[in-house]
This record gives structure tokens, sequence and C-alpha cells, in this order.
């Protein structure tokens, strides 16, 4: 019999974590169940910063990003002794399971503690839309229409100065940010990640574009991949036009959450509580193929990939 649950939010900020956080407490508590809030993720719940959610706690909460738990990146989680304190904490507060929010460094930190005896279900909340076992994480829609917005700014500059705009994205290691928005914004390259970058490739994209009439070219890069100040260089050289970089950096991260991400937010907030009440911890919740599923978290970390969509990537140079 399930009395109390703990929520915690880690790694980074995803719009629409907190209409997570608002549809898992709102679930538990007509359930009988009490919920309480861990502040700061992993850090937090080190430190025992937990107090009780009420229903009223979570209102007006749906529309704001950011997470109304705090959140923190806490490697030393990864300690064992430092589980066992947290283990031994969580036990003192008498909670029966735990949700966690975040990203894959989040999804380990839950995946050790299952592992050693404590029920977890994870809920993929990050704006890289990088996890495995699921087809969108929570953040990754309103992300991507914060890039769109500010690409199609871009644009309207780029265009009236004859210029080529490179705009780099988030995503750690995933370019679905800016794969994604290269459709939606019509961008002349995109650079990820998952596919060799080629410059012959992205000259000849340009210098087409620019015979056919074009006044402006945008090129979307994922981080990591390369030094946007380096190829800017190399671009001015080729083609004699002014270049200009952005980096959009955590403004992707913020403004209020779609209602795609509010509604699969509510969704799985609302299943997690479901699957603590049924026993079942250890796992990881996604949407696949439009459905609420979800799997083992360690089946998941290590025998799953997120898709790359080839599909995407090749229309996305089709359409130029
Ligand atoms: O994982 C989400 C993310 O926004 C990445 O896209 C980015 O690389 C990183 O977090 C930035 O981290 P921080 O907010 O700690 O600077």
């Amino acid at each position: 019999m399930i009395k109390k649950i703990g929520i915690l939010t880690s790694g980074g900020d995803a719009p629409g974590m907190n209409a997570a956080i608002r549809a898992i407490v709102r679930t538990a508590i007509n359930s009988g169940i009490q919920v309480l809030g861990i502040r700061d993720g992993y850090l937090g719940l080190h430190q025992e910063r937990i107090f009780e959610l009420k229903r009223d706690d979570v209102a007006d909460i749906l529309n704001r990003a950011g997470t109304i738990l705090g959140t923190a990146r806490f490697p030393a989680f990864k300690d064992e002794a430092v589980r066992k304190d947290a283990m031994s904490i969580l036990r003192k507060h008498e909670i029966d399971g735990l949700v966690v929010i975040g990203g894959e460094g989040s999804y380990k930190g839950a995946k050790l503690l299952s592992f050693e005896g404590f029920p977890c279900v994870c809920i993929p909340g990050t704006i890289d839309n990088d996890i495995p076992g699921t087809d969108y994480s929570i953040g990754f829609s309103t992300a991507l229409r914060n890039v769109i917005d500010d690409v199609d700014k871009l644009r309207d500059t780029a265009s009236s100065h004859k210029r080529i705009s490179l705009v780099e994205t988030m995503g750690r290691n995933c370019g679905d940010l800016a794969l994604y928005a290269s459709v939606a914004c019509g961008a002349e390259y995109v650079i990820v990640p998952e596919r060799q970058f080629s410059l012959e490739e992205l000259y000849k994209n340009i210098d087409d574009g620019l015979k056919q009439g074009k006044r402006h070219a945008i090129v979307l890069i994922c981080e990591n991949v390369l030094d946007i100040k380096e190829l800017a260089a190399d671009l001015e050289t080729h083609t004699g036009l002014e270049i200009r970089t952005t980096i959009l950096g955590h403004v992707q991260r913020g403004g209020s959450p779609t209602a795609f991400d509010r509604i699969v937010a509510s969704q799985m907030g609302s299943y997690a509580v479901d699957l603590i009440k049924r026993g079942v911890g250890g796992v990881c919740i996604g949407i696949q193929d439009n459905h609420i599923v979800h799997h083992e978290i360690a089946e998941s970390l290590c025998q799953m990939q997120h898709k790359f969509d080839v599909n995407l990537y090749n229309l996305s140079n089709l359409l130029i």
C-alpha cells in the first residue's frame, strides 16, 4: 500500500517539468497519497531539503517553464556512500517511491537507487530530446519553438543585409533541435553530430542558393560539433559575404511551455503515479508512436538508443 511518494527534478531544467509535477501531485492526492517535494535534485535529497506538496502548491504552474522544485547537477551521487545516505533519508521520511524528472544523468541516479532497493520512476525531461526509450522528452517542443522564433528573426535581418547567419543550438550530443528547426525554418544547411559534416557540401548549398538569387543563408549547427567562429571565417573567405554568428544559449530553455509539452508532461506525471501504485519501480516513461509506455531504466540506458530521424535529415537537404 503506497502512502507517500517523493518528486525531484534533476539536470538542466526543461519547460513542462512543472506540468509534470502538477500532474503527479494531483493524481497522487486524488488517490489519497501524500506527496513530498525534494529541492534541487539529488543534491537537495542528500541535504534533506524535503517538504510537503499540497494541491494548492501546484496551482498556476502549468504555464511556467523551469521547475518549482529547483534543479541541480550532482555528480557526487555516483558515490555509493552518498546514495546510501540518500536512501536512509528517503526511508526516514517514509517515502515509498520516487519520481525523478530529468535527462540521462538523472536516469543513471534513479537506476542505481532502484538496483539498491528503492523504487524509482523516471520521466524524460530535457530540451535535448536525447533520451532512449521515448520519441519525445518534455521540453523539446518548447525549445524547438524558441529556436524557430529566433531563427525567423535572424532570417529577416540576414536577408536585408545579404548575409549568412550561422546559428548554434543546444542539444549536447543530439542534433534533434537543430534538425527539426532546419526543416521548420528552411535552413540552407544543418550540422548535427549524427552525420559527418562536409564543408564542400555546405559551400555547394550556399553557392547554389546565391546563384538562384537568395539574399541570405541560414546554417543551423548543433553545439559541440565544431567551432562556429572558425566556420564563419572559412565561409567568409569562400563566399566573400558577411557572416554573423549567433549562439542561442539558454533562451532556448525558457518561455511558456507549448501545448504538446504541457499535455505529454501531464500524461507522464499521472502515469508515473499509477506505476508506483501498482508497485512498479526501476522504470522510465516514454511516448512512442503516440502511446505512453514504460521500460526498465537499465534496458533503456544500455540497450536502446534515441533514434536519429534520417528521413527528416534527407528532407532538410532536399527542400533547400
Ligand atoms: O541538457 C540540457 C542542456 O541545455 C544542453 O543542451 C546544454 O549543453 C546544457 O544543458 C547546458 O548546461 P547548463 O545549463 O549547466 O549550462
